[in-house]
C-alpha cells in the first residue's frame, strides 16, 4: 500500500495537458488561453461581458428612440440643461435621488419642467434597471384607444403603456372625452408593479374628480412626489 506522500508526489507530476497548437486561442482582451473558436477572438468570460455592454447600450438607445425629439437632451449626465429648464433647480438633485421608486410622481405650472425631468428620470431608470423605457402622454392614450376599430383588440399604444417595464405617463389629468385608457393602464401597471413617472399640472382634488379616488390611490401609493414650481 502507498502512502500519502508517494501519492502526493505522483500527482505533482502529473503535467498539464497541452492543447494542439490549432485549438490553442489567447483571448483579444485577457489574453487567456482558450480551447475552439470564437468568432470575435474573446474567451467566454470577455465574450459574455462584450455582449452584455452591447446590450445595456442597446436597451438605452431604445428608450431614448422612445423620448420625444423635443425633450432627447435631458440626462442627469448634462445636469446644466436641465437646471436651466426645472424650476426649482434644487428638484434635479432630489429627482436623481428618486430614480429607483417604482412611482414617481412629477406635478407642477406649465413650463416648470415636468416633462424635462420625467425624460431624465426614464433614461436614468432604463440605464439602472436595464429595462427600455416608454413615453405616452394621457392624451396619447385616449386619443389610440377612441380611434382604434371595435372588435380589433387593444390599440397597440394602449398595449405598450400596460406592458412597459418602465413608462412616463406625461400629463395625467388632461385627456378628453371619457374614455378610460388612462385609468386602466394605472390600474394594470399598479397590479403588476411596473415601474411609472406620472407627470400632471392638476392638483390631487382635481385628479380625484377626472379619475375617483381609487384610481388617485393608485398614482400616489408609495409614490416619490417631486413638486416643481408653480404646483395647483
Ligand atoms: N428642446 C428644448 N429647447 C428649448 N427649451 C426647452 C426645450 N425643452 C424644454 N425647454 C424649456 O424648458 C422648460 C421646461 O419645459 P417642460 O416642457 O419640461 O415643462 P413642463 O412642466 O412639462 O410644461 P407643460 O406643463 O407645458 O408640459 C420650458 O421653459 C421649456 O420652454
Ligand atoms: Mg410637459
Ligand atoms: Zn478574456
Amino acid at each position: 500500500m502507498r502512502d500519502d506522500d508517494s501519492m502526493l508526489s505522483e500527482i505533482l507530476r502529473i503535467k498539464p495537458t497541452v492543447l494542439p497548437a490549432d485549438k490553442q486561442n489567447a483571448c483579444q482582451k485577457c489574453s487567456a488561453i482558450y480551447l475552439g473558436f470564437c468568432g470575435n477572438g474573446l474567451c467566454s468570460s470577455c465574450d459574455r461581458a462584450a455582449w452584455l455592454v452591447a446590450e445595456r447600450s442597446r436597451l438605452i438607445n431604445e428608450t431614448i428612440r422612445a423620448i420625444p425629439t423635443h425633450f432627447r437632451w435631458a440626462s442627469f449626465d448634462n445636469p446644466e440643461m436641465l437646471l436651466e429648464r426645472v424650476h426649482p433647480k434644487s428638484a434635479v438633485e432630489d429627482a436623481r435621488g428618486h430614480v429607483r421608486s417604482l412611482s414617481i410622481v412629477i406635478t407642477g405650472g406649465s413650463g416648470s419642467g415636468k416633462t424635462s425631468l420625467a425624460c431624465a428620470l426614464l433614461r436614468q431608470a432604463s440605464a439602472d434597471r436595464n429595462q427600455p423605457g416608454k413615453f405616452v402622454t394621457a392624451f396619447d392614450l385616449a386619443v389610440a384607444r377612441q380611434q382604434h376599430p371595435l372588435g380589433e383588440g387593444e390599440a397597440p399604444t394602449v398595449e405598450g403603456a400596460f406592458e412597459a417595464p418602465i413608462l412616463i405617463i406625461d400629463e395625467i389629468g388632461s385627456e378628453h372625452g371619457r374614455n378610460t385608457a388612462t385609468q386602466e393602464v394605472i390600474h394594470h401597471r399598479h397590479n403588476w408593479a411596473r415601474a411609472t413617472i406620472y407627470t400632471t399640472g392638476f392638483s390631487a382634488a382635481e385628479l380625484v374628480q377626472r379619475y375617483g379616488d381609487g384610481i388617485l390611490r393608485r398614482v400616489f401609493e408609495g409614490s416619490s412626489v417631486i413638486r416643481l414650481g408653480g404646483t395647483t
